[in-house]
């Protein structure tokens, strides 16, 4: 049961100090830190404002305004009957900073070095909080409406996502011939139903992809930077050497640079719709490139296709799959369009190498959980999907723009700048070589504000500060608060 809260009940209240003027804005700051120091807990009922505005002697009006700010920044939310609260999504944990064992515990616990990477990863990889700027946060417009719930309901209750014994390791037939169907209209993927395998998303498909393609001495060509997905899988192979990171310029992956350094790689992994973080799409040329290195040296190519369906200007760049459909394994998700906790999304790889990845499949989780994969099915099929891409794309559209006039406004040029780009959900803001965005990270994760640091995903002494910022999710408003606040943690910081 949340508790109601009494403004005696929360010592950081404090008095308010009336000389200094904008007592509403003190009330707000108060709440914050009765938030941030857990007096308050996601959930917990507020006073009204008028038990509120009679306890500090102040006139109602400012505690109302005090909680329509809080509201406006996602901190409380407010339900007709319900009252004031604050709001659920806090309750995600903050992003751990203390280290759950050290590498040197899993090297006394006498376990292989891969374990120590293993570690290392499950240390890095955790959750941001839902609060600006998560990417892919699905709240409000971004949130699949009550048809995916009703959908979800019939065919649990009735329909083949009710119980069921083991199923196909490849994914729900349904599935597949939708996924089959949607790639090939949408994205030029040149694939039947029977080369899709379900995922539990791209981290999945990326993790079975280097199990399958990669001997013990391969090596693999990475973008420099790239997602810290894929190049902590290749960090985490045995061999030393398996990962070889290729710049990329203007045009994205420059290829001419990674036959320099491993003509031989077995494989190479990228985003060519959307480079990642930077946001380029591979150019013509460079993709001619891609593959006919790849054919001549009998490489595979590992195309993320991980948002492209968020173009802007113009429409997505076709696969590069459609090309080369024997020579590319395709992979996508719908964690981007639908929600990240859904872990559903699908690799297409050329008909060869189905058994290859299915039996790895099998060795992993034998296969998907079937219910939601059945509710996708019907939700693709029934068109929904497809209206459901068109509004978040209008959503995220307007978001973008409003987030960089907002901190175009705030940040100097020589302090912050952002990467140009017209897609995804995210975007990227470059920092003065001397700030530590890694300090920042954290700095504003202190004031309720989740960013990632871009220096992780560049090769050793390659790194650029940064931070990745998600623009879906959240209202104009809350971005604008928090793009305030990380302004004023970047400005702090240069100090
Ligand atoms: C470039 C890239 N690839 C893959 C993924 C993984 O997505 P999924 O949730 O499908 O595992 C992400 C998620 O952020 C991403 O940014």
């Amino acid at each position: 049961m949340p508790r109601t809260a009494q403004a005696a009940e929360m010592p950081s209240f404090g008095t308010l100090d009336r000389e200094a003027g904008n007592l509403s804005r003190q009330v707000a700051e108060a709440l914050r830190e009765a938030v941030r120091k857990g007096d308050l807990r996601p959930a917990d009922a507020l006073p009204s404002t008028r038990a509120l505005a009679a306890s500090l002697q102040v006139a109602r009006g400012t505690v109302v305004e005090a909680y329509e700010q809080l509201i406006a920044e996602g901190f409380l939310e407010s339900k007709a009957g319900a009252g004031t609260r604050v709001a659920l999504a806090l309750a995600e944990p903050p992003p751990a900073r203390e280290p759950r064992v050290t590498s040197s515990q899993a090297a006394q616990a006498g376990l292989p070095e891969r374990a120590e990477a293993f570690a290392r990863i499950g240390r890095e990889f955790k959750p941001l909080p839902p609060v600006p700027f998560a990417i892919s946060v699905p709240t409000g417009m971004t949130a699949p409406d009550d048809i995916w719930r009703r959908l979800g309901n019939r065919l649990r209750a009735r329909g083949p996502a009710s119980p069921t014994g083991y199923a196909d390791p490849q994914g729900a037939l349904a599935l597949r011939e939708a996924i089959a169907d949607y790639v090939r209209k949408s994205r030029s993927v040149r694939c039947e139903a029977d080369q899709v395998i379900v995922t539990s998303g791209t981290q999945q498909g990326l993790f079975l992809a280097s199990e399958v393609l990669l001997g013990p001495r391969d090596q693999a060509w990475v973008e420099n930077p790239a997602y810290r997905g894929v190049t902590a899988i290749l960090e985490s192979l045995p061999h030393r050497d398996a990962m070889v990171r290729v710049p990329v310029d203007a045009e994205g992956l420059d290829v001419e640079a990674g036959i320099r350094l491993a003509p031989k790689a077995r494989a190479a992994f990228v985003t060519p719709s959307h480079q990642y973080p930077l946001g380029m799409p591979l150019s013509m040329a460079r993709r001619a490139a891609l593959l006919a290195w790849a054919r001549s040296a009998h490489a595979w190519v590992v195309e993320d296709d991980y948002d492209s369906e968020l173009r802007y200007e113009g429409y997505p760049f076709p696969a590069l799959q459609g090309l080369a459909p024997d020579r590319v394994v395709y992979l996508g998700t719908f964690s981007k369009i639908l929600f990240p906790s859904l872990r559903l999304g699908y690799v297409v790889v050329p008909p060869n190498l189905v058994d290859a990845f299915c039996g790895a499949r099998v060795l992993m989780d034998r296969h998907p959980p079937t219910a939601d994969q059945h509710v996708l099915a019907a939700f693709m099929t029934e068109g929904h999907l497809e209206r459901h891409v068109r509004k978040v794309r209008n959503v995220y559209a307007e978001q973008r723009l409003g987030l960089i006039e907002t901190l175009e406004a705030l940040l100097p040029r020589e302090l912050a700048w952002i990467e140009p780009g017209d897609q995804g959900m995210h975007l990227v803001l470059w920092l003065a070589a001397r700030l530590d965005d890694r300090q920042i990270v954290q700095l504003a994760a202190d004031e309720g504000i989740a960013v990632r640091a871009a220096s992780p995903m560049f090769a050793a002494g390659t790194a650029r500060p940064g931070l990745i910022l998600g623009f879906g999710g959240f209202s104009s408003a809350q971005m604008k608060e928090a793009a305030r606040r990380l302004a004023a943690v970047i400005a702090a910081a240069a100090k």
